[in-house]
């Protein structure tokens, strides 16, 4: 594995999540691999999950982690070509990149976007932008279009859950769209969507309300329905998460409260597992009932976080 930006860089989704296991197995059974090596994680963004999550993850692997809150720390980067820098920003990513891929072995980067323009939050410039001039492999701790150690920490978490429950059949895994009183990115929908698709070891239905509509990049190779009820309906897992609309871009049109996930709505799956990727605004996106209650795995879920980046962190090292 080069570079982890999207589930494009996986050749085996099931061998990565079987080497995620291995590592929660036995977290330390690869702690001489990174000694020696560093890994710089920068953020343009907030994080608890993903910042704490890595650091850990490398730590097992013997690797020193540095963190960098570029946002609040950092000179303004530039990430257009040919920018004439008279305004805000006071370096060019093409200076600042061979710099941190001269003291790093690896690079992580979030970049959230800025809902304002479509067309620049999904030509991913700013990570591209990275890879192009750092010199050194590149994860993603969530981009603005994309976020794929969460996605692989979903499918882990569904595969240890699914292989517990001894059933042959494929889970019914239902991503639903849930209110929020904020414009959220798409990267999460975006990112499940994508890793579900390719992995192809669900039925898979998205639902959500009119005018939500994912970009069909992403979400091609789902059932999609404005009917949570029917989407409902036998599921083995329900993925819960708001995202702002994708064709009149980043915005609220409705937020209906009927959305939000409760445990008379959950009657109507298959004693579904509820899954989130955290942070989660209590009794707006879930209501407690469901978070504090026996469906809910959210908490397993971001457990698993360190062990999608072991895994991912592993398969760079050990790339040629
Ligand atoms: N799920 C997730 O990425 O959490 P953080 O934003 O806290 O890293």
């Amino acid at each position: 594995m080069q570079n982890f930006i999207s589930v494009n860089d996986v050749s085996n989704i099931n061998a990565l999540v079987e080497k995620a296991l291995a590592y929660k197995a036995n977290p330390f059974k690869d702690k001489a691999l990174g000694v020696g090596k560093r890994i710089g994680l920068l953020f343009l963004n907030p994080s608890l999950r993903t910042r704490l999550s890595t650091q850990v993850a490398a730590a097992n692997l013997g690797m020193d982690a540095i963190v960098f809150n570029v946002d609040k720390e950092g000179w303004a980067l530039e990430f257009e070509e040919g920018a004439i820098m008279s305004g805000n920003t006071v370096e060019h990513i093409k200076d600042a990149a061979p710099v941190l891929g001269s003291y790093f072995d690896i690079l992580c980067i979030r970049t959230f976007p800025g809902l304002q323009n479509r067309t620049d939050d999904y030509s991913e410039l700013y990570i591209s932008q990275f890879i192009k001039y750092c010199g050194v492999p590149v994860i993603s701790l969530e981009s603005a279009t994309l976020h794929p150690l969460q996605s692989l920490t979903d499918i882990i978490t569904i595969t240890e859950n699914w292989r517990q429950s001894i059933t042959i059949r494929k889970p019914k895994v239902v991503l639903t769209w849930a209110p929020h009183v904020k414009a959220l990115p798409q990267c999460v929908a975006n990112s499940f969507s994508q890793w579900v698709n390719a992995w192809g070891e669900a039925d898979f239905v998205i639902t959500h309300p009119e005018d939500y509509e994912l970009s069909t990049e992403f979400t091609n190779g789902a059932a999609i329905t404005t009917h949570q009820d029917e989407a409902l309906k036998d599921a083995d897992f329900v993925y819960v998460k708001n995202w702002s609309t994708y064709t009149d871009y980043g915005k609220i049109y409705e937020n209906d409260p009927e959305w939000m996930l409760t445990d008379e709505k959950l009657k109507l799956t298959n004693n579904a597992r509820v899954m989130h990727c955290l942070p989660v605004r209590r009794n707006v996106e879930l209501s407690d009932e469901v978070l504090d209650g026996t469906h809910s795995i959210v908490t397993q879920q971001a457990g698993n976080r360190v062990w999608a980046a072991q895994a991912v962190i592993h398969s760079i090292l050990t790339s040629k």
